[in-house]
C-alpha cells in the first residue's frame, strides 16, 4: 500500500439525552463516508459525560457504527474520567479501572498500533497519565516496545490531549489541558528513541498545526463545539471540523476541514448539554 488515508474526528460529545451535537457528528460521518478513508480515528470525548451516564457511550457506539470505514477510538476525559495534572491537580471525576473497562468493552483498547504505508501509527491513552493505575505502567512499557520496534520508520502518534503548548519544557499551564510535565518528559524521552514525525490530538476544541523540535503537532478541531474566548483563551482556530491525513513514503499530508454544514453552537447550547 503506497498511501494510507485517515480521517480524524474528535470531541463529538454525543448523548441520547443531550443530542445538541448529533447534527455536527452526522456531517462528520457523512464527510468520512464520502472521503472513503482507510481508517477513521476518533481522538476522544465521544460522549457528553459518560462518567455520569453510561448510556452516552452506548449512544456514541451506535453513532460510530454509521461509519463505512474501520475505526479506532481513543478515550477522552469525558469518556473514562480525567487524569491528575500538574501542580497536584486532582480531577473531580478521576479515571479508574472500571471506567476504562467499560470503554474498552465497547471501543477496544485506546492503545493500539498499526503499520501502514511505511509508517507506524500508534494510539496513546492520555487519561492514564499520573493515575497510578496498573494500566499507566503497562502503557509506558508497551509504548517503549512499540517505539523501539518501529526501527527508524516514521511514527505518527494519536492521543486525546496535546503533548505541549509550545515546548516540552514550558511553564506549567492549565493543569488538565496537556500531557502533565512528569509523564511528558518520560514520553518525550521515549519518542526521541524513534523517528516520531507527527503527534495528533483533540481535547482543546481548537485547531492548530505547528512544529516543535522537528515533530508536527496537529490539534484536531472538535466536531461538537468551540468555547468563547472569555471562557477559554484562543491559541488556535476556533471552528468545528475534522482532519484528513494521507500517509505515504514521502511524508504525510494533513488538512483541517471545516464543513460549512456544521453548526457553530452558541455557548448557551453547550452549557445546556452540561447542565
Ligand atoms: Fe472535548
Ligand atoms: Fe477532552
Amino acid at each position: 500500500m503506497t498511501s494510507f488515508r485517515i480521517v480524524q474526528i474528535s470531541d463529538t460529545h454525543l448523548s441520547r439525552v443531550h443530542p445538541q451535537f448529533v447534527g455536527n457528528y452526522e456531517v462528520a460521518s457523512d464527510f468520512a463516508n464520502a472521503h472513503k478513508p482507510d481508517l477513521v480515528i476518533h481522538s476522544g470525548d465521544v460522549a457528553v459525560e459518560a462518567t455520569a451516564r453510561a448510556d452516552d457511550l452506548l449512544f456514541a457506539k451506535e453513532a460510530m457504527e454509521s461509519l463505512d470505514a474501520p475505526y479506532r477510538v481513543i478515550a477522552g476525559n469525558h469518556d473514562i474520567g480525567d487524569n491528575p495534572g500538574n501542580g497536584g491537580y486532582m480531577p473531580k471525576k478521576p479515571v479508574n479501572a472500571e471506567r476504562i473497562a467499560t470503554h474498552e468493552a465497547l471501543f477496544g483498547s485506546s492503545q493500539w498500533q498499526l503499520d501502514a504505508a511505511g509508517w507506524s501509527i500508534i494510539g496513546v491513552n492520555a487519561q492514564l497519565f499520573l493515575s497510578g493505575l496498573a494500566e499507566e505502567a503497562a502503557q509506558e512499557q508497551w509504548l517503549d516496545q512499540m517505539l523501539s520496534a518501529s526501527n527508524g520508520k516514521p511514527v505518527a502518534m494519536f492521543c486525546h490531549k496535546p503533548l505541549l503548548l509550545d515546548a516540552i519544557e514550558e511553564p506549567e499551564d492549565i493543569p488538565y489541558r496537556y500531557v502533565p510535565m512528569v509523564p511528558r518528559r518520560k514520553l518525550a524521552a521515549l519518542m526521541e528513541k524513534a523517528n516520531v514525525q507527527l503527534f495528533a490530538c483533540g481535547h482543546v476544541h481548537q485547531s492548530r498545526d505547528h512544529v516543535v523540535d522537528g515533530i508536527r503537532h496537529v490539534w484536531g478541531p472538535a466536531t461538537a463545539f468551540t468555547l468563547p474566548d472569555d471562557v477559554q483563551p484562543k491559541v488556535g482556530i476556533k471552528r468545528v471540523g475534522l482532519v484528513t491525513y494521507e500517509f505515504g513514503p514521502d511524508g504525510v499530508k494533513v488538512e483541517a476541514v471545516f464543513p460549512e454544514a456544521m453548526t457553530a453552537h452558541a455557548y448557551e447550547t453547550v452549557k445546556a448539554a452540561y447542565a
